[in-house]
């Protein structure tokens, strides 16, 4: 099939948010070369599937998602089936001349040729684009997005940790940062569209340099491009985070109190093995001074159970750890061996039935500690931004704490999308608040924080 004028493209985007800001890099992308966007897949020229390597259960998921969508090619030959993203780096001949399950691999710092790409594989050949760069950061390319309250920016992209267990340093190449300037720049053009809340996103945010400029001097410029807008950020390594970091966030108070700081292991031992180079009495140190220096500061973290060589003592090191830090949320994992990195030459010697177990202590304990958490909210004052009715309910909205928990309000008739409310909380569970009215804020005189 050629292609024409007004191709449609459909994507549909596994993984985490780096790979949501990249959809819509890659829809900036194409729409400036006169495709069109559609959110069905039976009516697209051209389907494509953003993909996450991260574990073995998300590659299970493409694959299958693959499947289904080969019955498109019966009643469209011409379609052109393509996957980016993670798993187009790691796995381009598996998925191009084993499996032949696709026309296109491109990975995710090729999109600027991605039409070259899409191009060679309407004319009957694949169109692979794998390489990475030491520089790409899509400065220059402006994101297709919908109008909304949330946007996502990469400010910075790869990897430069190499953590045993982890593919991100081999599907996404070099750490390299974009320019501060075009950055805020970006901040500023979301907020005159009506954005209320901007993500910076990276993999490891603090190791951010732009010409002598970090992390913490990006963020209070993003955040004084808008004082009615509010920042968050992630990920954070515990590595690096630096005291100038943590007083940013105190000093402005559109700078969301929370911070996602990925521990993986109580174990300093297993924390060795994973080349995480923090010990757990430096992580420990940071979550003290971070509380002390930001009132009212919420956690999460990501735990990986059944790492090789974790005896029981270590699984209840990080046990204990949770138990310490009291997290207010948490991503938990069983540890999934990736072929390529340093962890998959070691032995996988915890047994399965063992990772499991360990990972179900640990979720069953999170989820204790959030609601234990948020039962201790419960008669306090909350600002939240309001996202939208509740899923449940549009007798009631849903809104968002600066320490990002959901609160579930009634829905006054006052109250707009996109407002800033302030709650009173009266019921909770180990996931949602619940809160009453109390008033809208103007966020032009009236902090966004009630810590600040
Ligand atoms: N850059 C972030 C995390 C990226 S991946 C950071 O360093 O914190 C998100 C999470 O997936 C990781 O924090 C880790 O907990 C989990 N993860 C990564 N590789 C994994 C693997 N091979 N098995 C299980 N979980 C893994
Ligand atoms: Fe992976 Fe570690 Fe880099 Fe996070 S910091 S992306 S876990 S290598
Ligand atoms: Fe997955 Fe790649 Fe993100 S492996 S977690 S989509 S960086």
């Amino acid at each position: 099939m050629e292609r024409m004028l007004n191709n449609k493209v459909y994507i549909e985007t596994y993984g985490c948010q780096m790979n949501l800001a990249d959809t819509e890099i890659v829809m900036g992308v194409l729409q400036n070369q006169g495709y069109t966007i559609t959110k069905q897949a039976d009516d697209a020229d051209v389907v494509l599937l953003n993909t996450c390597s991260v574990r073995d259960n998300a590659e299970q998921r493409i694959y299958g998602r693959l499947g289904n969508l080969k019955t498109l090619k019966y009643t469209k030959p011409g379609v052109v089936i393509g996957i980016l993203g993670c798993m187009a780096e790691r796995l381009r001949k598996d998925l191009i001349e084993e499996k032949k399950m696709v026309d296109l691999v491109v990975g995710p710092d090729e999109y600027r040729r991605l039409p070259e790409y899409i191009d060679t594989a309407f004319n009957g050949e694949k169109g692979i684009g794998v390489r990475l760069s030491k520089t790409e950061t899509y400065d220059d390319i402006i994101p297709y997005r919908e109008d909304g309250l949330q946007a996502w920016i990469s400010v910075m992209r790869g990897c430069d940790k190499f953590c045993t267990f982890c593919v991100v340093p081999f599907t996404r190449g070099r750490e390299r940062s974009r320019n501060l300037n075009s950055i805020v720049q970006e901040v500023q053009q979301l907020s005159n569209r009506g954005f209320k809340e901007v993500t910076l996103l990276g993999q490891n945010v603090n190791s951010y340099f732009d010409e002598g400029t970090d992390f913490a001097d990006l963020l209070a410029a993003s955040a004084q491009v808008d004082r009615t807008l509010r920042i968050r950020f992630t990920t954070s390594h515990p590595q690096d985070i630096s005291d100038k970091l943590l007083h940013t966030i105190s000093e402005h108070s559109n700078i969301c109190n929370y911070i996602h700081l990925p521990v993986q292991s109580g174990s300093n031992k297993i924390l060795e093995l994973m080349n995480r180079t923090y010990t757990v009495e430096h992580y420990l140190n940071i979550i003290e001074k971070a509380r002390k220096i930001i009132p009212g500061v919420s956690f999460s973290t990501d735990i990986i159970a059944g790492f090789p060589a974790e005896t029981l003592e270590d699984h209840l090191m990080t046990i204990d750890l949770m138990q310490q830090v009291r997290y207010d949320g948490a991503f938990m994992f069983k540890y999934s061996p990736r072929e390529g990195t340093k962890a998959y030459k070691m032995d996988d010697d915890v047994a399965e039935e063992t990772k499991a177990k360990r990972l179900q202590q640990i979720i069953d304990l999170q989820q204790q500690i959030s609601f234990e958490i948020n039962q201790g909210q419960i008669g306090s004052d909350e600002i939240i931004l309001i996202e939208g009715f509740s899923r449940k309910s549009d007798q009631f909205y849903s809104g968002r704490t600066d320490t990002n928990k959901i609160v579930i309000v009634p829905a006054d008739s006052s109250i707009t999308i996109g407002d800033y409310v302030k709650t009173k909380i009266n019921k909770a569970t180990s996931g949602t608040l619940f809160g009453s009215f109390e008033g809208i804020i103007d966020p032009q005189k009236e902090s966004l924080s009630l810590t600040a």
